[in-house]
């Protein structure tokens, strides 16, 4: 496939490109700053684009059948808006340039008040720090179930997310969760896991329209 990555110069970007490339697709990384992508394949294009600018992301999205965000905005920003400003142009874009898939990350506890009862470290520490990037997170979740229903997005919503090697198992899956509950579900789980299971759901249709939690064992 001709994949578009968003966010392709950060840390679970950078594993969706590497994957996407091994995986035989083409890839364009939209990113502000090219000299942050340092990798070379001739499958890899890097463009740099405003992710506000619908007309900016149209122009980039030309030729493309899918769209792969892992996006992230800082909690510093108050409020977060980063999320449903991005997505706004995007799926303008989307629209202009013709695409429908789009597969897009999260994160577990969107919806805060999930939290209570997962234990003191999620609900008095973790949640207050990031509350400001889940609340965003949440309106985009929301505003893609009211405004995109004419597009084909996947939100994919881990947990906490570390940088160790791709685990070799299939995560565990709970549509329209806010976190897996199985117990036998870890707490951290690799990017590449998320990266690889991003990219195995743009040909399916599993989750079309739905926010899927994940969680490797
Ligand atoms: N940390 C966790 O444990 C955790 C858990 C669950 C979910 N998440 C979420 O998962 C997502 C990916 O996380 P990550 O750690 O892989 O992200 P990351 O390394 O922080 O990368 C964020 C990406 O977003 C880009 N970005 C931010 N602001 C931008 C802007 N104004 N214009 C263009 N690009 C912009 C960054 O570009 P630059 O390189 O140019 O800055 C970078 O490519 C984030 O939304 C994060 O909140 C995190």
């Amino acid at each position: 496939m001709k994949i578009v990555v968003l966010g392709a110069s950060g840390q679970t970007g950078q594993c969706v490109v590497t994957q996407a490339l091994e995986q035989g697709h083409s890839v364009t990384a939209i990113v502000r700053n090219p000299d942050k992508i340092k990798q070379k394949h001739d499958n890899l294009s890097v463009v740099k684009a405003d992710i506000f600018s619908a007309e900016e992301l149209t122009a980039a999205f030309q030729g493309h059948e899918a769209v792969v965000s892992a996006l992230g905005f800082s909690r510093s920003d108050n409020p977060v808006t980063g999320y449903t400003e991005s997505m706004k142009a995007v799926a303008a874009a989307m629209r202009a340039a013709q695409l429908q898939r789009l597969v897009v990350m999260t994160a577990f506890y969107t919806d805060i008040t999930s939290a209570q009862g997962r234990g003191f470290l999620v609900n008095w520490i973790l949640i207050p720090l990031i509350k400001r990037v889940l609340t965003n997170m949440r309106e985009m979740e929301e505003w893609l179930a009211a405004e995109a229903q004419d597009l084909r997005w996947t939100v994919v919503r881990p947990g906490g997310l570390s940088n160790r090697a791709l685990l070799a198992q299939t995560p565990l899956q709970q549509a329209d969760a806010q976190f897996v509950a199985d117990p036998a579900a870890a707490t951290m789980i690799p990017r590449a896991n998320v990266a690889q299971f991003m990219l195995a759901q743009l040909p399916e249709d599993t989750y079309t329209r739905q926010v899927v939690a994940i969680a490797v064992k």
